[in-house]
């Protein structure tokens, strides 16, 4: 896993063919993974935002995949630094930021983003709002200072995010993913460990899944037919590195079959390491997995290009280059349909063309200090 070394015309063979997501072609397999950057004040994508992005489109990122954005609910967040999904400033901010990678050649879908229990402390405008979870239990099980959602409460955060799908849409982006990962709300409902709920959204695997496809059913019914809705969902929370949500194939099934079933087009499967097999005697990853079970397109993410995983990024650590040849042998294989890269195109916004061309030796190693701006 430590050369650098792959055939140019073998990473352009593999990477550079278009790739359906329902209604849209994206014009290649690579994505950039979502990436919370905290330089829109006020909630608002500005200037700085838009260059950033619209950089890696033109460098050959064929799917932008945006940082997490709110949705429009009094507890969807705590920063007023991340950009926010409603608003007219906000949202004015955000046509600009899509128009500026299509002129540069890309696709982009926002990424809708509530974070639950998680919130630990908001700063105006979302001071005075409790965190609310599933069963008002936080990722390491306390209960902090937050609550069980009531009907009521699922009933807004769903028409929030299918508000945001719609305003997505009349914004000019592509699609939408919907954040289903890392211990955030919607991963809340999903894992046993934050959902302890004893009515209908609650108890087995499916039941666990009802809120999230009730999301997805509600966004899909808020946008056109062939707009793509992606969902990205992970094993692993933030704070519980080990949790899982499904210890077997079947279990994970019953995640994603009804989730496919409310109108997901497209599953993007967060791993921190893409090259670890899932479940014992196969050699697939999450992605692999994801798409065996549900015949859907899906996008695979965790440490491509480089050497340590993304958790050591916010202590500071950097990374070494590391080689695509083990990546390259799966999309062969079709195990996935696409690629998404985090920290290798937050640190280099070149990164897709040099990889693409070929380039491999112009390939940079991580470094944390490229979280201080958005070059
Ligand atoms: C600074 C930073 C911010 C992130 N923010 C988000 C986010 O807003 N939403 C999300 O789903 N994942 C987020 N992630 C996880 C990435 O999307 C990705 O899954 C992870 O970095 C692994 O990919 P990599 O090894 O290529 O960096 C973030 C990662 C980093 C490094």
């Amino acid at each position: 896993m430590t050369t650098v070394a792959s055939s140019a015309s073998r990473a352009a063979e593999i990477l550079a063919r278009p790739v359906a997501l329902n209604g849209l072609t994206v014009p290649n397999r690579i994505a950039m993974a979502p990436m919370t950057r905290m330089f829109s004040p006020g909630g608002v994508p500005g200037e700085d935002v838009r260059s950033y992005y619209a950089r890696r489109a033109a460098a050959g990122v064929g799917l932008i995949v945006t940082e997490g954005t709110y949705v429009g609910h009094d507890s969807a967040g705590q920063s007023d630094r991340v950009p926010r999904f409603h608003g007219e400033e906000q949202l004015a901010g955000w046509a600009r930021v899509a128009d500026a990678v299509h002129a540069a050649g890309g696709t982009i879908v926002p990424q809708l983003w509530h974070i639950g229990m998680v919130r630990k402390q908001g700063q105006p405008p979302f001071a005075e709002a409790p965190a609310v979870g599933p069963s008002g239990l936080r990722i390491d099980g306390t209960e902090g200072t937050g609550r069980a959602m009531t009907q009521e409460d699922l009933d807004d955060v769903i028409g929030a995010f299918a508000e945001a799908a719609a305003a997505a849409e009349r914004a000019g982006f592509d699609g939408v993913e919907l954040h289903g990962a890392h211990g955030y709300l919607v991963d809340q409902f999903l894992w046993a460990g934050t959902n302890r709920r004893t009515d209908a959204y609650g108890g087995d695997p499916v039941s666990r899944t009802r809120f999230a496809a009730e999301i997805a059913a509600a966004v899909r019914a808020n946008v056109s037919a062939d707009f793509p809705v992606i969902f990205r969902f992970s094993q692993w929370k933030q704070e519980a590195y080990d949790a899982r949500l499904a210890e077997t194939p079947e279990q994970l099934e019953a995640i994603l079959a009804p989730l496919a079933a409310a109108g997901v087009d497209a599953f993007h499967a967060s791993t921190r390491r893409y090259w670890l097999p899932e479940f014992e005697g196969s050699d697939l990853n999450l992605a692999g997995w994801t798409k065996k079970i549900t015949g859907k397109p899906t996008i695979t993410v965790g440490s491509v290009g480089l050497d340590g995983d993304f958790i050591g990024a916010f202590m500071g650590e950097g990374s070494p280059v590391q080689g695509l040849d083990n990546l390259l042998d799966r999309m062969e294989r079709d195990e996935f349909d696409m690629v998404a890269v985090g920290r290798a195109l937050l640190q280099d916004p070149e990164w897709a063309a040099k990889v693409l061309a070929g380039r491999f030796d112009e390939l940079k190693p991580y470094d944390a200090a490229s979280l201080k701006s958005l070059s």
